[in-house]
């Protein structure tokens, strides 16, 4: 469900006040499991909300979730234009085949036809983005989620050359809403001249209307002259690696 305006916040009061008040286990609101008295606690971009807040979001619900003086109403949220690249302009674009998923389609998996990258000489890349793009309406196609927008749900995929070389790299998992990958500046992943974007593992789910939509993979590059001094992480999951070390047997990191 949106949460974006009082109309629309004011059915789920209890349900609100009960999400929020339950961490830090799975089902808090918003999402965040991470203990508040063991490891690590400072983490960039933690949404999870103050004992204050909390209280604050419980005590407005058991009051009937009043509206309050709308002279005190923040400014609606402006949300970025889902068209921009929030990487900067990409080059190379590569453009996945176009793809029509019918209104009452059942799930799908599979392979798509693999379009080369382009590229004339190899490069590294400090950057990746993927964006969905269809002819959704920008109303939504009548679910009121972000699946009701796009019709790609997933894609795992690699870039290879091909031809029996066996050189194949791979990149971060596509998701619907997944933002983009920046990579260790020290570590950029090489994109060979010659290869084609391969997946056997695209996952494609109806929006409720038939639609036609296809993937773009926005690389951002670094110099020619560009050296990694750092050897790039293979990991599919995470751009940027992870550098969090969990010692054997010690309890309470
Ligand atoms: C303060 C912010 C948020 C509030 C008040 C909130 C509220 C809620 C509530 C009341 C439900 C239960 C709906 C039901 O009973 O059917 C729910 C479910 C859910 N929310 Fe949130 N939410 C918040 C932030 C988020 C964020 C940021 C995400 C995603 C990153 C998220 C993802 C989900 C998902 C996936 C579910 C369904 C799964 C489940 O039931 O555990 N929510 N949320």
């Amino acid at each position: 469900m949106p949460l974006t305006t009082y109309e629309q916040v004011r059915p789920w009061a209890r349900s609100i006040k009960a999400r929020t008040g339950i961490g830090p286990k799975a089902g808090v609101m918003p999402p965040w499991y991470v203990e508040h008295n063991i490891g690590i606690q400072q983490y960039k971009n933690d949404p999870s909300l103050s004992e204050l807040e909390i209280a604050l979001i419980a005590q407005w619900a058991d009051s009937g979730a009043p509206l309050g003086d709308k002279a005190d109403l923040p400014p609606a949220r402006e949300f970025a234009d889902d068209k921009k690249w929030i990487i900067g302009t990409p080059d190379p674009i590569v453009k996945l085949p176009e793809i029509t998923v019918k209104a009452a389609a059942p799930d799908w998996w599979g392979e798509i036809p693999p379009p080369p990258v382009g590229l004339t000489e190899d490069r590294y890349v400090a950057a990746l983005e993927i964006k969905g793009f269809n002819d959704v309406p920008s109303g939504g196609s009548g679910r009121a989620t972000v699946g009701g927008r796009y019709v790609f749900h997933h894609m795992i995929w690699s870039t290879d050359k091909g031809g029996g070389e066996g050189v194949n790299t791979p990149w971060p998992v596509h998701e619907v809403g997944r933002n983009a990958d920046t990579f260790d500046p020290r570590a950029g992943r090489l994109l060979r001249t010659g290869s084609n974007i391969v997946t056997d593992s695209v996952h494609l789910h109806s929006n409720g209307r038939d639609t036609k939509g296809h993937l773009e993979i926005g690389f951002k590059l670094h110099p020619k002259d560009y050296k990694p001094t750092l050897r790039p992480s293979a990991s599919r999951g995470l751009g940027k690696g992870v550098d969090i070390s969990i010692r054997p047997m010690e309890a309470n990191q």
